[in-house]
């Protein structure tokens, strides 16, 4: 998967109010915050691995946080394009899905490109303040490719419902992102199969409830006429 719309980190205004950096820094805030969560700072530090095994001990000269901070700000690239992306294509001979598409034109230009996929994402709105949300723009996208290129989608997705609306405007998947997290932070790793669980439940029960058995059959008709985006 290569993620197009990170050539420049955006400005994260939640991100420099709260300070946040990697490492953390011992303010005072933070070690409040960490004396109110006994059992997670326990489990943290006995945790085998507090670093992204697939960076750690693979990238020379990555070796603690610091450092993987430097290298992190290092691989944003300014100048993708296209041809790069056609590059990648050939370079790597799997299947390729390109991620952060809002856009038809450019969803046009993902086709050409010889991708397997593309999501429509708008990076969780963690990159351009106003852009347009992914399940709005996610009809246009549709309308623009759908038949010649697999369409998901990625954003805001935190119900099974979400999985459902999105599948009923044309995305053929969806992904999450926070809600993953959100298990993560509350149960590791038994609270991420929790978080995807629920989710299945969700959309399993939702999807009865419309009369369906088969995620293959779902179409805009589950919708209220009114209440959803269109091209
Ligand atoms: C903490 C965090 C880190 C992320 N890091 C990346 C990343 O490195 N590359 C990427 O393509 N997307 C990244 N994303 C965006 C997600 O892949 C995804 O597009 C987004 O979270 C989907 O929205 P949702 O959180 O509402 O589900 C990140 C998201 C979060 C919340």
């Amino acid at each position: 998967m290569l993620t197009l719309d990170l050539q420049i980190l955006g400005q994260r205004h939640r991100d420099l109010k709260n300070g946040l950096s990697a490492p953390p820094k011992p303010t005072l805030i933070n070690l409040l915050d960490l004396a109110t969560k006994p059992r997670w700072c326990w489990n943290m530090l006995g945790t085998p691995r507090r670093q992204f095994g697939n960076i750690f001990g693979h990238v020379k000269g990555v070796d603690d946080m610091s450092s993987l901070g430097e290298w992190t700000n290092g691989q944003f690239d300014p100048t993708l394009n296209w041809n790069d992306v056609e590059w990648v294509k050939k370079r790597w001979g799997g299947k390729l899905i390109l991620k952060g598409i809002q856009d038809a034109e450019d969803a046009r230009l993902a086709v050409q490109s010889g991708a397997d996929a593309l999501i429509v994402s708008n990076h969780g709105g963690r990159q351009l303040d106003g852009a347009e949300s992914s399940i709005n723009a996610l009809p246009g996208v549709v309308q623009a490719v759908g038949k010649q290129i697999e369409v998901h989608m990625d954003g805001g997705v935190r119900s099974g419902q979400d999985v459902l609306k999105a599948r009923a405007l044309g995305a053929q998947g969806t992904y999450i992102g926070r809600a993953m997290l959100y298990g993560l932070g509350a149960m590791g790793e038994a609270g991420v199969t929790k978080a995807l669980q629920i989710i299945h439940k969700e959309l399993d029960i939702s999807m009865a409830l419309c009369g369906h058995t088969d995620i293959n059959h779902i179409d805009h008709s589950v919708l209220l006429p009114g209440t959803y985006p269109t091209a």
